[in-house]
């Protein structure tokens, strides 16, 4: 079972979230947005003035996160803190940063593993994030590593907020892209890095549908194997 995973990770803006919704649609298998749970606490902290550094609060906050994905009508998914919808939320630039803050926590981090892992159900799962082939799934089938240039990513995260109804402006979405890389990329604990036996696709050049049917071509030749 801990095979029928597939690991989606990389950067900010890689494209990882819109792949992964892609991959498992196509394969009718669950989704797990780990990216989603530190925005959660870090959404909850700031909600409740807890600073982004207090590991002990944060760590609570991690381990009693009351949250539940409710697939909605029109094929999305709503995401539901202490019963109170944050979908949108949760998607802020701000919130992002301050994710990748709480992220460096190792507590947090130690206090989202089963919760993570939890999310692998029948017939299998496609999870997305930084760690997901170096630490939570590391027997996954099929590992993937996406990236971009930093420019193509804010271009990309900038029409991804237009859509959700925010305004940013390009300079500020690549110093912040570089800023939460050079985080992700350096904390001690499962810092973001391709995973050993990771298949790296540089997206700069491929459209959405070029990385879909790369990733599918690469699922389908190791199912056949299995
Ligand atoms: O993918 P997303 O932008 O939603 O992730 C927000 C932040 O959460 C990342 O910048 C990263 O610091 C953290 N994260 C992580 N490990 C994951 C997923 C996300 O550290 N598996």
């Amino acid at each position: 079972m801990a095979q029928s995973v597939i690991t989606l990770d990389g950067p900010a803006g890689s494209g990882k979230g819109t792949i992964a919704h892609r991959v498992a649609t196509a394969l009718g298998w669950h989704m797990l947005d780990s990216g989603a749970l530190y925005r959660l606490v870090a959404f909850d902290a700031i909600s409740k003035d807890i600073a982004l550094d207090d590991e002990p609060a944060l760590t609570e906050l991690a381990r009693s996160l009351e949250v539940e994905f409710v697939a909605n009508d029109s094929g999305a998914t709503d995401i539901v803190l202490h019963e109170k919808k944050v979908t949108l939320d949760i998607r802020t630039e701000e919130c992002g940063c301050a994710a990748s803050e709480v992220a460096a926590c190792s507590a947090v981090r130690a206090a989202l593993l089963e919760r993570q892992r939890d999310f692998l159900q029948s017939p299998g799962l496609v999870a997305d994030g930084r760690d997901m082939g170096t630490v939570v799934f590391p027997d996954a089938i099929v590992k993937v590593y996406l990236t971009a240039s930093a420019e193509v990513r804010a271009g990309r995260r900038q029409k991804q907020l237009k859509e959700q109804g925010h305004d940013a402006k390009m300079s500020g979405l690549v110093r912040d892209i570089q800023e939460r890389d050079a985080r992700d990329m350096g904390r001690k604990d499962s810092p973001l890095k391709p995973a050993d036996d990771a298949l790296i696709i540089d997206t700069d050049q491929l459209s959405i549908d070029e990385v879909v049917d790369k990733v599918l071509t690469l699922v389908n030749s190791r199912l056949k194997l299995k």
